[in-house]
């Protein structure tokens, strides 16, 4: 089986209900990032952060996995499919994909601020202050913040390196390290992009782009890789 590798934005959870961040209405036009989403924002307001991410978890215990998730792991039968996401939405998983890794860390975790290596599965529950770990230190969102480091970002470049089919959906590709996972793509693997905008890839490369939502844009990209790239 080929390799197919998957990398999702927001935009794939669009039609689940979930906001994205730099479109017209998007999170970032609501909020200031370096308020709610960076280690300097956490120091001046903690309970402000770990609102916004409350608020985000509640709101993604209603969402459901759309047909663009769905299609995802239809793709299963013919490839064998890796997922990469900047999400941190559960619904590549509860879609049913087997390979996701997440890039920006998971709203279901809660992670220690004295012991980075204290992850503990939250489950939709809130942090408030005062919670903490089993060593006694006050839990954070386990999301990977403005000006943090990617821990994942090593995986995820050897995982590009090794692809035969290469997928962008629903990102703007504004935020590195992880927009510039494509160009650790071999050239001449086919890159398939599914966005309603357009979207900066880079140059030189053998694209096929579907400007369309997610949900009907992977319908039409199943069909097309299913019929002839497998
Ligand atoms: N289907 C597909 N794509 C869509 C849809 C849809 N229904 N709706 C919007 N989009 C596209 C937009 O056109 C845009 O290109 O999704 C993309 C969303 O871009 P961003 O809001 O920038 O989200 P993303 O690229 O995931 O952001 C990367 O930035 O703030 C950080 O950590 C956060 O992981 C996030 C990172």
């Amino acid at each position: 089986m080929k390799k197919l590798v998957v990398l999702t934005g927001a935009g794939i959870s669009a039609e689940s209900g979930l906001k994205t961040f730099r479109d017209m209405g998007g999170l970032w036009e609501e909020y200031d990032v370096s308020e709610v989403a960076s280690p300097e924002g956490w120091e001046a307001n903690m309970e402000l952060v770990l609102r916004f991410y409350n608020d985000r978890r509640r709101q993604l215990l209603t969402a459901k996995p759309n047909d663009a998730h769905i299609a995802l792991v239809a793709l299963e039968k013919y490839f064998k499919v890796q997922i990469i996401t900047q999400n941190v939405d559960d619904l590549h998983e509860r879609a049913g994909s087997k390979n996701v890794l997440h890039l920006h860390g998971e709203l279901n975790k809660a992670q220690s601020t004295g012991d980075p290596e204290l992850i503990y599965n939250i489950k939709g529950k809130d942090i408030k202050k005062g919670d903490c770990c089993e060593k006694g230190h006050q839990l954070r969102p386990y999301i990977v913040w403005f000006g943090e480091p990617v821990p994942a970002i090593e995986e995820a470049s050897e995982i590009c390196r090794s692809a035969d089919i290469f997928l962008v959906v629903g990102t703007s590709l504004n935020v590195y390290p992880a927009a510039g996972l494509v160009n650790y793509v071999p050239s001449g693997v086919p890159l398939f992009l599914v966005d309603p905008q357009a979207v900066k890839i880079p140059q030189g490369r053998k694209l096929t782009l579907i400007r369309e939502k997610a949900g009907s844009g992977m319908q039409k990209l199943n069909k097309i890789l299913i019929e002839n790239y497998r």
